[in-house]
């Protein structure tokens, strides 16, 4: 099957029930296009599980702020197209910011206490731009499964609540960070680093390592964790910290002692492009 192109809602629409009606599954993968490996391994996963797969490709205005990069972030449109081709994606579903946003837009969605922390404290009302409009997302193709990246942590848990709060009928797949072979997580962002902050970019996967590896080890102390990674950010020129997180997987809120599901989480700052990174830990209540 071709690859099909959707600017409109409605042709969206036409094609995904077109789909339905010939009985097959529907997974759906958001992005905001510049297609790295990290998106071809949801694609492959959607692939995998899905008959129908369709790969929105979005720049949203609402999850940027006011100073940050949204008039110079990438949009490769062909190579994406070329890419979702080479994937067998059936739809890409391309629409422009007033189809999504149409004049007197004034609904938004909130996922409180997720929102504010870690990156939400330094993007405010980004979260709220991005769960906006993967509720539309959602409403305009209802997929079986919609597939996201792990990189994203935040965004991954503010989406899986916004889910059960709001009773979605959606399966979410959150899939593994892609990384260079270095250690860097693949970002669309990586892109706007120069030679010396690419290098010194794997910063945040040594760093989160390390910490990682003093867990196994037995150290137990979130705030131990935590200067462990302020000071491995310090030490790396060009890169300044914007947060060092030690927290509960699904509340987000910081811990004291680790337990449970913990994830370690990074935002640091190269000249204008912000990288964020993290890992996840199960803590054993007998370890
Ligand atoms: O992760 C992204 O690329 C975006 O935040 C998303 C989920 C496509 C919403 O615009």
């Amino acid at each position: 099957m071709p690859t099909n192109i959707a600017t409109t809602i409605a042709d969206a629409r036409r094609a995904v029930a077109e789909a339905r009606q010939r009985g097959l599954s529907v997974g759906l993968v958001p992005t905001m296009g510049a297609l790295h490996a990290g998106h071809l391994s949801l694609i492959r996963a959607a692939r995998q599980e899905n008959g129908f797969v369709v790969v929105s490709i979005f720049v949203n205005p609402t999850q940027f702020g006011p100073s940050e990069d949204l008039a110079r972030y990438p949009r490769p449109f062909a190579e994406d197209v070329d890419k979702c081709r080479a994937e067998s994606v059936d739809l890409i579903f391309h629409p422009d910011a007033a189809e999504m946003y149409p004049d007197g837009h004034v609904t938004f969605v909130e996922v409180h206490s997720l929102q504010e922390v870690l990156c939400g404290a330094s993007r405010p009302g980004h979260f709220r731009g991005v769960a906006t409009v993967v509720l539309q997302l959602f409403n305009i193709v209802q997929p079986d499964a919609a597939y996201f990246g792990q990189k994203d942590a935040q965004q991954a848990r503010i989406i899986a609540r916004m889910i059960r709060d709001l009773h979605v009928p959606v399966r979410l797949r959150v899939m593994p960070i892609v990384r260079e072979s270095d250690g860097l997580a693949l970002s669309s962002r990586n892109q706007y680093l120069d030679a010396e902050q690419r290098k010194n970019a794997v910063a945040l996967s040594r760093a989160l390592q390390e910490a990682r590896r003093r867990v196994e080890q037995g150290e137990r102390t979130a705030a131990v964790l935590v200067k462990l990674l302020t000071e491995r950010i310090a030490a790396t020129p060009g890169a300044v910290l914007d947060y060092a997180a030690v927290v509960d997987e699904a509340t987000l809120q910081p811990l004291t002692r680790l337990a449970g599901k913990v994830l370690m989480a990074l935002a640091v700052r190269y000249g204008a492009t912000r990288l964020i990174d993290n890992t996840v830990l199960e803590i054993r209540s007998d370890s």
